[in-house]
C-alpha cells in the first residue's frame, strides 16, 4: 500500500473575531486517501477554519501547508491553483444556466486562474473531454441538459461536488453537503464520497453523523475554536467530552 502523506497540515493556527477566540491552538492533517471530518456545535469555528486553509481569511498565527508547501501568503486564487478547492456551505451553482454549463465554468474559471498565473499558458486540453468525464464519474450525464434550479436538492449538491472535481483538485474542502438531503440522497453521496476520497483526500464538516461515521477515517471535534478530541470513530463514539459537548442523541 502506498506510504500515507500528509496532503493538507495546519500547525498552532490561532484566530480571534474580537474577544471571540475562533481557532485556538488548531492543529490537524488531512492524509492522502482518507477523509478527515471535523465536527462540532453551531459556531465552534468549522467553517472559519475552511476560511483560513482557502485564503479567505488570515490566522492571527500558525502556518498551513499544502503538499508540503507553505501556503500562508498565498491568494485564494493561488491556492485553487494548487488544488486546494472548496465547495460552499452556501451554494455556488448558477441557476439559470444547465448542469454541463456549470461544470464547464468550473473547468474555465480554473484554466483562467493558469492562464492569469502564467501568461504563457496554452493547452490542447479539451475542456468538453473532461466536463463528460466528471458527470460520468458523479452519473450526472443524463441531466447534463437540464437548468441547475430545477434540479433535486440531491442532484444539486452532485453538481457542487462536480464543480469542485473540474478545479482540479490535490484535496477537498467540503462544508456541510449532507444538508437539506433526504434519507435516499444522503446514501449516494456517502457512496460517491467514499469513491472520490481514494484519490481525492476531503475535509468534511459536517453535522449529520451518519453520514460522518460512514466516512470517516478521523474525526477532529471543535468546540469554541478548540479540538477537544480527534481520532477514529469508534475513539469519538466513546468519548465522554464528545458527548457532553456536541453528540448526545446522536451516538
Ligand atoms: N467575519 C466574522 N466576524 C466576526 N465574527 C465572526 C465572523 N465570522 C464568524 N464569526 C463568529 O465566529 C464564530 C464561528 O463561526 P463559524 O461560522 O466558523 O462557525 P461554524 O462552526 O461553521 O458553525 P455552523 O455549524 O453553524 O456552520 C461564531 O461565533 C460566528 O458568529
Ligand atoms: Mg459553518
Amino acid at each position: 500500500m502506498a506510504r500515507k502523506k500528509e496532503i493538507l497540515k495546519l500547525t498552532g493556527v490561532n484566530k480571534c473575531f474580537g474577544s471571540i477566540i475562533v481557532a485556538k491552538n488548531i492543529n490537524l492533517a488531512v492524509i492522502s486517501n482518507q477523509l478527515h471530518a471535523l465536527i462540532g456545535p453551531n459556531g465552534a469555528g468549522k467553517t472559519t477554519l475552511i476560511k483560513m486553509i482557502s485564503g479567505e481569511l488570515k490566522p492571527d498565527e500558525g502556518v498551513i501547508m499544502l503538499l508540503d508547501r507553505k501556503v500562508d501568503h498565498l491568494s485564494e486564487i493561488a491556492r485553487v491553483h494548487l488544488g486546494c478547492i472548496r465547495s460552499f456551505q452556501v451554494s455556488s451553482i448558477i441557476g439559470s444556466m444547465t448542469v454541463f454549463e456549470n461544470v464547464l465554468l468550473a473547468v474555465k474559471q480554473k484554466r483562467n486562474i493558469l492562464k492569469m498565473l502564467f501568461r504563457k499558458f496554452q493547452s490542447n486540453f479539451s475542456e468538453s473531454n473532461f466536463v463528460y468525464q466528471i458527470l460520468n464519474q458523479l452519473s450526472l450525464e443524463s441531466i447534463e441538459k437540464k437548468i441547475a434550479s430545477n434540479l433535486s436538492h440531491g442532484d444539486k449538491r452532485k453538481l457542487e461536488l462536480a464543480m469542485a472535481l473540474a478545479m482540479g483538485p490535490k484535496t477537498l474542502l467540503l462544508d456541510e453537503p449532507f444538508a437539506g438531503l433526504d434519507q435516499a440522497e444522503s446514501s449516494k453521496l456517502i457512496q460517491l464520497l467514499l469513491s472520490i476520497k481514494k484519490n481525492i483526500p476531503i475535509l468534511l464538516i459536517e453535522h449529520d453523523m451518519r453520514a460522518v461515521f460512514a466516512l470517516a477515517d478521523k474525526i477532529s471535534v471543535l468546540n469554541e475554536g478548540e479540538i477537544i478530541e480527534s481520532g477514529s470513530v469508534e475513539k469519538i463514539r466513546r468519548s465522554k467530552l464528545v458527548q457532553n459537548a456536541y453528540l448526545g442523541d446522536d451516538l
